[in-house]
């Protein structure tokens, strides 16, 4: 996909507008099943709340990946894009009984990461394998907001409270088939994650019938040239010659199980958007585009970098320039970047939106959410439609309110 094709796209479909280019998502997950090539069964769940659009989920299913889902919405996405219930993984955090026991009953592997939820469903339902989320207390994220193993965190059952869990299986009589932790986004350290796995491995010697460990996710991409990533490579050579040792001492091969989102989406994707105004200030140049927050939160939720090109000029002189939206409220995607010189009209194209992106889109200030166009054999294909001023007011029910001339006449 060179510049000349996104900007055909932006003609073909508008601005601004998603697109994932295909090869790139099947050559992170071919890289990621090579990585660990020692283990014998190795379970790559994809990560549905990055990118949930169906035909994602559609080519992940194609290549033989099972998801990794957070709300039975995300479930039956995965039903619907064909995806077997034995290959899907629902890991919530602080949702109903209910909807566990929904999800339970359509055959989805069930993963509980708290005591209580897991205390009334082992008693009701002790013949249904269950795994659980364990906290083992080990930051191994870069970010705070998207860290989930440190202490303090809401997720998962810490490692202190193994005693009572371990209560818990015995006076249910349930069947513990899975331990999982996920220990953060933006793992840096692969010393640090592999410490994690240990607290891990020692925890699963407490139960005799796994048949599967899970070690999350949180694979570090990079955002621009030159930016740290997981050594996935490396991770995999040693983890896998552990687990595999872990395997012998345990009496059986297990499967080893990631449910990675950024790491096998977020570079696949571009976010094109078309430059409506250049405001000169007295100290900044600004570049407003016809997006905002709306379509992408992710720098102003937590910081993150886009690296953003100016494809209507590649070859122009470098200038600085924030990159701003036109949402009612500060709504800035870069600020001060160096950026080939940028005229109204142009096209800028945002980096690693793959993942988290169009998934945390929304229609505040009444926009339309972009659509999403898949690059797939040299084709761009489109997969979701621009929304229109239909899905704006779909649902919605108008109240009929008296108006004050009526009322009075009513007197
Ligand atoms: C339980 C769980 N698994 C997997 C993921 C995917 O993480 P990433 O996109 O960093 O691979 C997340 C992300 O929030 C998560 O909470």
């Amino acid at each position: 996909m060179n510049n000349q094709d996104l900007i055909n796209i932006t003609k073909e479909f508008g601005s601004p507008v998603y697109i994932y280019d295909s090869e790139r998502i099947i050559s992170q997950y071919k890289r990621l099943i090579n990585a660990f090539k020692p283990v014998r069964n190795l379970k790559i769940n994809y990560a549905v709340k990055a990118l949930s659009n169906l035909s994602i989920l559609r080519l992940f299913n194609s290549l033989g990946a099972g998801l990794d889902t957070v709300s039975i919405q995300e479930v039956k996405l995965g039903l619907e894009a064909g995806v077997d219930p034995k290959k899907i993984i629902y890991t919530p955090n602080g949702v109903s009984l209910e909807e566990i026991e929904e999800v339970a009953e359509m055959g989805v592997q069930i993963n509980i990461d708290n005591l209580s939820i897991l205390e009334q469903f082992g008693s009701r339902h002790p013949g249904v394998p269950v795994c659980i989320r364990i906290n083992p207390h080990v930051m191994a994220g870069g970010n705070t907001n998207i860290s989930v193993g440190h202490i303090d965190s809401k997720f998962g059952i810490s490692i202190h409270q193994i005693p009572h869990l371990m209560r818990i299986v015995e006076n249910t009589g349930m069947n513990i088939n899975g331990i999982h932790m996920h220990t953060g986004s933006d793992i840096l350290d692969i010393e640090v994650f592999l410490y994690a796995s240990e607290i891990l491995f020692d925890t699963a010697k407490n139960f005799k019938d796994l048949e599967f460990i899970d070690f999350g996710s949180g694979f570090k991409v990079p955002y621009k040239e030159g930016d740290i990533e997981t050594n996935i490579e490396e991770l995999g050579e040693k983890l896998s010659a552990r687990f595999n040792k872990f395997c012998k001492e345990y009496g059986r091969d297990l499967s080893l199980a990631f449910e990675p989102g950024k790491f096998l989406v977020s570079e696949s994707g571009k976010f094109l958007v078309k430059v409506n105004v250049i405001k000169q200030t007295t100290s900044t140049v600004f570049a407003q585009v016809d997006s905002g927050f709306n379509h992408l939160i992710r720098p102003m939720l937590y910081g993150s970098r886009h690296e953003i090109h100016n494809i209507s000029n590649p070859g122009g002189k470098e200038r600085f320039y924030s990159v701003v939206g036109y949402i009612c409220e500060t709504d800035t995607f870069a600020s001060n970047r160096r950026i080939t010189e940028i005229k109204e009209g142009d096209i800028l194209a945002f980096d690693n939106a793959g993942a988290y992106c169009f998934s945390m889109a929304s229609n505040y200030n009444s926009r339309f959410r972009p659509p999403e166009v898949l690059w797939h054999e040299g084709k761009a294909h489109l997969i979701r439609q621009r929304e229109t001023f239909e899905d704006l007011v779909h649902g919605q029910v108008p109240f009929q309110f008296e108006t004050q001339k009526a009322k009075k006449m009513s007197k």
